[in-house]
């Protein structure tokens, strides 16, 4: 056991007790220090830097909330719908608990999003980071489920019929497809049992692991420290006693700093809460306001806004485009032949691997390849550590017309997810389908174009104007 610290003579009770604590818990004391007081943050973070600590709060925000509503709602197929509208309107502040929950949601997709396109720009997920961008993909895939399950919850028309198209899609995986579906809905059709489990994944399975994928996501971070709009890595300049030259503690710096972003963020969270909680039907999706109806389907099912560009991306894999793919993938093989030096087993292995992903695009039909590409599309993003070759992390010293790529990349996406609460035309297939294509060469053709143009000199210290 460790030596038991005394409190200075004259000690307050506060330090007494403190002492008294410190004595019994030293762990909490010790990583309270690793995490905040002693944890030294570069100290050229911008506003970028707040998406983080608002995701952490809107994590509480869903937590808490979602505490009150399972309080109140009846996860039966029978009682769901009129149990979320008692809520609304006689549970007390029953309403408030619901929109901030519902707008919750949307807010934790844009804080996200912002989130990750802040680590894009700054090549966070470079070395030696790969593993928090990783576990920050995962939580992004852990996310997306755990809105799916819980659109299902209120048992209106968009809930039941969002539902029922994208369980459908895993029944277009060959050979175990149609028991997959049946595995997932746990009934033929979307049924109270398909509520009761949708509802267990909801409260409980996923939570837990979004929580502790949060954790591994910031342990990970703390042992090798933050990036940085620079890209610079502070650890490599410290003092005499080992402290990096251009860190601060986090507390009470970036503590009091985070507060003004929550500030920023609860003016816009209650200004959406009170005013526009449906956000004219993007939040909250007007045919949601009717009950599930199992025999009526909904002349345009749409999902929810931060689903909507993989959707899009999906409902772009038409056939045609599936003779894209093919044609694409006979491009690359050549390419890859052209430009790899490989051995002559290496190039046969290529065109062998080229051979084989064209008869499995022309084998299987394109609704299936849509479900691919919708789960390629986030896939992606976990190699994207392994894909930018640029000799300069922070997009600050790339070259600017790397700026333009990324600029496109969000004009893209906003693109697809404008597309993909659209009903089906032509135009805007042709449209989704150049999209899709965008989004992947950008990621498959980044480590030839992350290399292209002048880059200009990284320093060795970050930028930092005190104001
Ligand atoms: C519940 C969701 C999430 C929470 C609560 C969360 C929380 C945090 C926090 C508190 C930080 C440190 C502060 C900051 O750098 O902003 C951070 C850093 C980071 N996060 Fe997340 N995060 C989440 C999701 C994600 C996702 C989806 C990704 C990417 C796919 C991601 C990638 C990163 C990266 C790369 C860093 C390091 C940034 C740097 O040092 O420049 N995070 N995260």
């Amino acid at each position: 056991m460790a030596e038991f610290k005394e409190a200075p003579q004259g000690a307050s009770m506060v330090e007494k007790t403190t002492v008294w604590f410190e004595n019994r818990f030293p762990t909490a004391f010790a990583e309270y220090k690793k995490h905040l007081s002693e944890y030294y943050a570069p100290k050229n973070f911008n506003f970028w830097y707040f998406f983080g600590s608002l995701a952490l709060l809107v994590l509480v925000i869903q937590i808490v909330t979602g505490i009150f509503l399972v309080m109140h709602y009846k996860p039966d197929a029978n009682l769901a719908f009129a149990s979320v509208e008692y809520i609304m309107r006689d549970v007390p502040w029953g309403w408030l608990v619901r929109y901030m929950h519902s707008t919750g949601a949307s807010a934790f997709f844009i804080v996200v999003y912002l989130h990750m396109f802040r680590g894009m720009i700054y090549g966070s997920y470079r070395k030696p980071r790969e593993l928090v961008w990783i576990f920050g993909c995962l939580i992004f895939l852990v996310l997306m489920g755990e809105a799916f399950f819980g659109y299902l919850l209120p048992w209106g028309q968009m809930s039941y019929w969002g539902a029922q198209v994208i369980v459908n899609l895993f029944a277009a995986v060959p050979f175990v497809g149609p028991d997959l579906a049946l595995l997932i809905r746990g009934d033929y059709v979307v049924s109270d049992a398909t509520l009761n489990r949708f509802f267990a994944f909801h409260v409980i399975a996923l939570p837990l692991v979004l929580l502790g994928l949060v954790v591994a996501h910031l342990l990970a971070l703390h042992d090798v420290g933050s990036n940085n709009p620079d890209g610079v890595e502070i650890k490599a300049k410290k003092d005499a006693s080992g402290k990096p030259l251009d860190g601060i503690p986090f507390h009470p710096y970036y503590t009091v700093h985070d507060i003004m972003g929550v500030g920023v963020f609860l003016f816009f969270f209650s200004a959406i809460i009170f005013f526009a909680p449906e956000m004219g039907g993007y939040f909250l999706e007007f045919n949601n306001f009717i009950p599930a109806d199992p025999l009526k389907t909904p002349a345009h099912i749409a999902p929810v806004w931060y689903f909507t560009p993989y959707y899009s991306m999906l409902r772009a894999t038409t056939d045609p485009m599936v003779n894209v793919f093919a044609v694409l993938v006979a491009l690359g093989t050549v390419g890859a032949l052209l430009k790899v030096r490989a051995s002559g087993m290496g190039k046969v292995a290529m065109i062998v691997g080229g051979l084989v992903v064209i008869a499995l695009l022309k084998t299987f039909d394109a609704k299936f390849w849509g479900v691919v590409v919708m789960g390629g599309a986030v896939v992606i993003m976990f190699f994207l550590p392994w894909l930018d070759y640029s000799p300069a992390k922070s997009i600050r010293y790339r070259p600017t017309w790397h700026k333009y790529m990324y600029a496109l990349f969000v004009v893209d996406m906003l693109v697809l997810g404008y597309l993909g609460i659209q009903p089906v035309s032509e135009v805007y297939t042709l449209i989704a389908q150049v999209g899709t294509v965008f989004y992947f060469g950008f990621f498959v053709l980044m480590p030839w174009w992350s290399q292209v143009g002048e880059f200009k000199p990284v320093p060795d210290r970050v930028t930092f104007q005190p104001h």
